[in-house]
């Protein structure tokens, strides 16, 4: 949602930061912009409506010699104030043209502020709630509103900072001050790249990897100010503030491509790594063990209930842990989408464990979420795999699922991962609470490590998939039905096609079908079945197998996904994709993948950009 890189160094800004912000397109991709200091008075600015390339054309046509300079900023923008035109991308400049912003967020007074601006004669070029803080810094520089912030740019934006309500993050340069840069952030990330003699500014790290692994994580409600030597961190009233240096442990080559068309085929290619890791040091001496474990095994024991929230395809890997964490457990488990989760009122008190599931960790509805279960004294557990995100830093507990760096859209080896992840809180609670034996425990554990080597065997079969999506990608619509682990999976299979191929997709709980759905059903229409194995659920296969043949005999097209060797469903499907026999519980793991390959490769057929679908950016940090 949006993504923002700075720099200051000695190589030039221009390179840095379009290299950057190529890293950080799939944050949003509705506009994109730069800012450079030139020196001597000089701010040059270029921006654009449309993707990154649209910009880089079109400073190939005004000359990119006048953006020379080793201090400058971009932007990368999913709309949220104002139509993705080219008036709105940022930077957003003051009437002078002196400062130049970028801004991730929304500003949520920013009405009232712009009403204050234009009562003083202010004008206005954008509709955006951003171009207010560039008035509002340019005044508080030159001591147009009084204070003592005249001339010094980090008191100009903490000033202007502690106006604002929402969530942000500002990049802020000035032409006064051509060697630093001064950011402010709030419920956005900002993360600080340490280079030698060079300092970075980014939403991610992916944006600065190239040139350095060692990086700072800012807090709530800082401002930092970087020049090529150093970074200096204050909090809003300019006190020194703490912060969190780390170093990064993935490199470049795992944000690139490698020889893909695209970021999400390689990172669908990558699942079998992505559980290992995530699973890798959480199963040590016979016992679970949890990353940032803020709660002892007495909270976990005294857990009577547990919450599971997260959204989209989080919220599907929620859906699969609350069949492991009730049978293990033997605790109620409520899955609930984080938009919903706090304006219903839902009971919380200290002994409730909130499983906060975010790939990003800084989705704002899971994040509010997360904040209305601790205003109500229930802990948190973050599931998140963005080291230092405001959900884990916000949480009591935090699990990270080791995915690496997902940039496709569309979540892939992330939702393997948190299934896997959500399963190890699964086994800590049951580990705590003595509902498993620990020979059980070990039993699960050893399950789901054998993991990665079945989902590595599915991938080398996904070619059935391609081949049933090339014969899909005219379809109008395509249903999934699944049961029991299967239904979120089926649900999940419906997503991807939705927000890849952009083509209706509902996914339903297979024993829902007689009671509405199967009206749907006419000829031709496409129907993927997740089958249950024959074996494992045999009473649920049953059922479903009589489900495939009554929408079989009114006309639909069966693509079944079923355990190698299941016969009994085989004169049942028109298509069939098998998959290998695994445990019931860990089906989800090996299912989901041909749904991925099948909504990818129709996407791919219909030609659509398989990696950033239309409307969509990759974290959501608006309500
Ligand atoms: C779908 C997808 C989204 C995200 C959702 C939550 O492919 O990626 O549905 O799963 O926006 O994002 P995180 O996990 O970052 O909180």
């Amino acid at each position: 949602m949006c993504g923002i890189v700075g720099y200051v160094g000695h190589r030039p800004a221009l390179d840095v930061v379009l290299d950057g912000l190529r890293r950080l397109e799939y944050r949003g991709y509705d506009s994109a912009g730069v800012a450079v200091l030139t020196g001597a008075d000089g701010l040059a600015v270029e921006r654009r409506a449309g993707r990154l390339a649209n910009l880089e054309a079109r400073l190939d046509e005004v000359g990119r010699e006048a953006f020379a300079g080793t201090t400058g900023m971009g932007h990368t923008r999913w709309a949220t104030h104002g139509p993705p035109v080219d008036r709105n991308s940022h930077p957003h400049r003051d009437g002078r043209g002196r400062v130049a912003v970028v801004h991730n967020g929304i500003i949520e007074n920013f009405a009232a502020l712009r009403r204050e601006l234009e009562g003083a004669g202010v004008e206005f070029s954008s509709d955006t709630d951003t171009e207010t803080v560039a008035h509002l810094v340019a005044r508080a520089y030159d001591g147009v509103d009084g204070g003592d912030t005249e001339g010094d740019l980090p008191a100009s934006l903490r000033a202007v900072c502690r106006r604002l309500d929402g969530a942000f993050t500002l990049v802020v340069t000035h032409v006064d001050e051509p060697d630093r840069i001064v950011a402010a952030r709030r419920s956005s990330p900002l993360v600080v790249g340490i280079g030698s003699g060079e300092m970075f500014l980014a939403s991610d790290v992916a944006a600065f990897i190239e040139h350095t692994r060692e990086a700072v994580e800012l807090g709530q409600d800082q401002v930092v100010t970087i020049t090529r030597d150093g970074y200096e961190v204050t909090d809003l009233h300019g006190e020194p503030s703490r912060v969190r240096a780390f170093t990064v442990d993935w490199d470049l080559s795992a944000a690139e491509k490698g020889g893909h068309e695209y970021f999400m085929l390689k990172e669908i290619e990558e699942q079998p790594e992505a559980l290992a890791n995530t699973l890798r040091g959480h199963f040590v001496d016979g016992r679970i063990v949890l990353d940032e474990q803020r709660l002892t095994d007495q909270d976990l024991r005294d857990v009577d209930k547990v919450f599971v929230v997260a959204c989209g395809t989080a919220y599907h890997s929620a859906m699969v842990a609350k069949y492991a964490i009730e049978h293990w457990c033997r605790l109620p488990v409520e899955v609930e989408l984080a938009s919903e989760f706090r304006y219903r009122d839902p009971v919380l008190d200290r002994d409730t464990l909130v499983v906060a599931v975010s790939q990003s960790g800084e989705t704002a509805d899971t994040l509010e979420a997360v904040r209305h279960a601790r205003g109500q004294k229930a802990r948190v557990l973050a599931v998140c795999n963005t080291n230092g995100a405001q959900i884990p830093r916000e949480s009591d507990a935090v699990l990270y699922t080791h995915a690496g760096p997902e940039i496709g859209v569309a979540s892939t080896k992330t939702f393997l991962a948190q299934i896997a992840a959500n399963y190890l809180v699964g086994l800590a609670l049951a580990q705590a609470r003595g509902t498993k034996y620990p020979d059980e425990v070990a039993r699960e554990f050893n399950e789901l490590a054998a993991m990665p080597s079945a989902v590595r065997q599915v991938l080398g079969t996904v070619e059935t998939a391609r081949r049933v999506a090339a014969s899909l990608a005219d379809a109008k619509a395509v249903l999934f039905l699944g049961r029991h682990v299967g239904y979120p999976v089926a649900l999940e299979g419906a997503l991807k096609l939705k927000e890849l191929a952009y083509m209706h997709a509902e996914g339903f709980a297979a024993g829902e079908l007689k009671h509405g759905p199967i009206a749907l059903i006419e000829e031709e229409l496409p129907v993927v079945v997740v089958m249950p194995s024959p074996k494992g659920r045999a009473v649920l296969h049953a059922k479903l197998v009589s489900n495939i043949s009554e929408i079989q005999a009114r006309g639909a097209r069966t693509i079944v996904i079923a355990e190698e060797g299941d016969e009994t469903v085989r004169p049942f499907a028109d298509s069939l994709i098998e998959v290998p026999a695994v445990p019931t519980l860990l089906q989800p793991l090996v299912s989901t993948v041909p749904l991925q390959v099948l909504a990818a490769e129709i996407a791919r057929a219909r030609g659509y950009d398989v990696d950033k679908p239309r409307n969509l950016a990759k974290s959501v940090t608006v309500e």
